[in-house]
């Protein structure tokens, strides 16, 4: 993962880089610095931990006055997370700096060889080899922008890499292979980072840069090459219309709590522009010209995952195709029987999870469609699927995802709708229902968001000493039980598990204590009393529940968490941010720290 930024302007570098640094720390946190010429006299300083530690040390230093520079913030792959392996790394002749999010692959075999060379080294990490190996081929007869394309030829593994040369201060030159990175083109100022919010302040003009692109900046100019050849390419600038204040706290304590409260809004704006003008039908134009598959196979990891096993139910029941869900990770390294008539789904906030893409690869190897439901214009699976769908959440920033879920699940249920329609095997007023149920939802949840943040509060004390928690549900609730697991674990650090209610008997309820608390989401559908039935078996073992039910609910529970009914499948929509919120005021209640919970990093771009 990592994130990385480069500027060449005419502001003074330091705060602007920290300040991309800041909007990047969801990609790692366990180290950071910069690198910059002045007097010069390459400065590169680092911290170990947080931002935060970095920013002591800086202000502990001299102004600077360089208006070019490189930064880093880091997840540990390759050495551990102290000082020494925080990026910028240098050549020992002092001249090169680099920053690199990705993996080299091959970093012992070529290390091996530069140490035979007589070369030294300072860190652990395979970026330090890239630095030494740029520098060990950069010799007087050739170009630092030659050296840096051929020393990338040596190289096996994935890539977004930024490099710094004393001789040539106002300059970056920077490349991808498999690891975002995007160019930022403002007035009298460029920038490259890993994603757009590290820059957004800025500019909004973006260049995408493709894998096996390199490019060269400086203050007034820019130009994309082949990486190989050095060929000079045409790129297109895009304007981004995100808004910069979608970057920001916006007034609230966390990133996570916002993107929750920002739910409401990211419903509606899925819903523009995808229903007809009397919001009678659905709308997918990218759709249109792609053939509907016979069987769907969903690849995605994390919460992405979630949403793909949600969607599957509806894809099932309403359009009639048969659905396989796929953790990217397992999907990629089997051998998976692909038919002509296939269609993969790839599914990816980011758009960057190594494991998704890889796997959405493999199918276009093979031949089969690609279609990609992705929230990160631009990005890697936006870019490199057949179709894309935008899901239209906004940046989410927070490491725990939550608004990007429930823009999938809208985005799951409109094509579950629409395809369901062109098969005929909808009914129209099951059409009509749920278009005017989505239409309704996004004020129903925005009047019910505070008090289900404060029946959140209130819980928490009670269950806070729980070291384990089940989550249960059925039907469209066991991805959701999945997911409400996966939240408390990933910010609270509290052991939990997802499981389908009615496979409890099959050896978890061998678990169940007074001490080991149940979250169940107990809706009212078809299954309730299915799910009703599974609770009980969990009380005659003296097991306390929480259960997430709709007015009327029978089973007499510690606690009855009632949210509003709506219709059908569209009860998800309020279940998701009662999940969400019990993890969020968990997480705060035990003091942890929500937006960059432990060892996790928001995009995921190595394996
Ligand atoms: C990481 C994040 C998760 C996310 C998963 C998949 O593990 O921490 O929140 O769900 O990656 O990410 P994607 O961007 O592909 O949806």
């Amino acid at each position: 993962m990592c994130g990385i930024i480069g500027y060449a302007g005419h502001r003074p570098a330091v705060p602007v880089i920290v300040e991309g640094l800041k909007r990047l720390e969801y990609r790692g946190y366990d180290s950071a610095g910069v690198a910059f010429i002045q007097h010069k006299a390459m400065h590169v300083i680092r911290a170990e931990g947080k931002l935060s530690e970095l920013e002591c040390r800086l202000n502990g230093c001299e102004v600077f006055h360089a208006t070019t520079g490189l930064g880093h913030t880091r997840w540990a792959t390759h050495g551990l997370p102290v000082e020494r392996n925080a990026h910028p790394h240098r050549d020992p002749g002092g001249r090169l700096v680099l920053v690199h999010n990705g993996i080299i692959e091959n970093y012992l075999p070529l290390k091996e060889q530069l140490l035979k060379k007589g070369r030294t080294f300072q860190s652990e990490t395979d970026s330090e080899v890239l630095v030494q190996l740029i520098a060990e081929l950069w010799t007087p007869d050739i170009s630092l922008l030659q050296a840096f394309s051929e020393a990338l030829k040596h190289v096996d593994g994935t890539y977004a890499v930024a490099l710094l040369n004393m001789d040539d201060p106002n300059r970056i030159w920077a490349a991808r292979k498999s690891s975002p990175l995007l160019l930022g083109v403002g007035v009298g100022e460029n920038f490259v980072a890993s994603d757009i919010p590290a820059f957004l302040g800025y500019t909004r003009d973006v260049v995408f840069l493709e894998d096996n692109e390199l490019v060269e900046l400086s203050p007034m100019d820019w130009q994309v090459y082949d990486t190989a050849t050095l060929e000079p390419l045409e790129k297109e600038i895009h304007h981004i219309t995100w808004d910069f204040q979608a970057a920001q706290k916006g007034g609230y304590r966390h990133f996570m709590l916002k993107e929750i409260f920002e739910q409401p809004t990211v419903i509606s704006n899925c819903l523009a522009g995808r229903l007809d003008a009397k919001n009678r039908t659905v709308s997918l134009p990218e759709l249109d010209n792609l053939d509907i598959p016979e069987q769907l196979q969903i690849v995605a990891c994390g919460t992405s995952y979630h949403a793909g096993l949600w969607g599957q139910y509806l894809l099932e029941s309403w359009a009639g195709i048969p659905v396989r869900v796929e953790i990217a990770s397992e999907f990629r390294y089997r051998s998976p029987i692909f038919k002509p008539t296939d269609m993969i789904l790839a599914i990816s906030q980011s758009g960057e999870t190594a494991d998704t893409l890889a796997g959405m690869r493999l199918a276009k190897e093979h031949g089969v469609p690609v279609l990609g439901l992705c929230n990160v214009v631009g990005s890697s699976v936006a870019r490199e699927a057949a179709s894309v769908i935008h899901t239209q959440a906004g940046p989410e920033i927070s490491v725990a995802s939550t608004k990007a879920m429930c823009s999938q699940l809208v985005l799951l249920t409109l094509l579950a709708l629409y395809w369901g329609r062109r098969k005929q095997t909808l009914p129209q007023h099951v059409e009509s229902s749920v278009i005017a149920g989505l239409l309704s939802l996004p004020q129903i949840l925005e009047s019910e968001l505070p008090r289900m943040r404060s029946t959140a509060q209130e819980l928490i004390p009670e269950y806070s000493t729980a070291r384990s928690f089940f989550y249960l549900g059925r039907g469209l609730a066991f991805p959701l039980a999945l997911e409400g697991a996966l939240k408390l674990k990933e910010i609270s650090y509290i052991h939990a598990e997802g499981y389908a209610a009615g496979e409890m008997k099959h050896g978890p309820i061998a678990l169940i204590e007074p001490e080991f608390p149940t979250f169940a989401l107990a809706l009212n559908d078809e299954l309730l009393s299915k799910t009703i039935s599974n609770l009980v078996e969990v009380q005659a073992r003296n097991g306390k529940i929480i259960s997430l039910c709709h007015p009327g609910f029978g089973l007499d529970v510690e606690h009855a968490w009632e949210i509003p009914q709506v219709y059908g499948p569209l009860n998800t929509f309020l279940a998701l941010p009662a999940l969400q919120l019990f993890a969020y005021e968990m997480a705060v209640y035990l003091g942890k720290d929500v937006d960059q919970p432990r060892n996790l990093a928001k995009s995921v771009t190595v394996e």
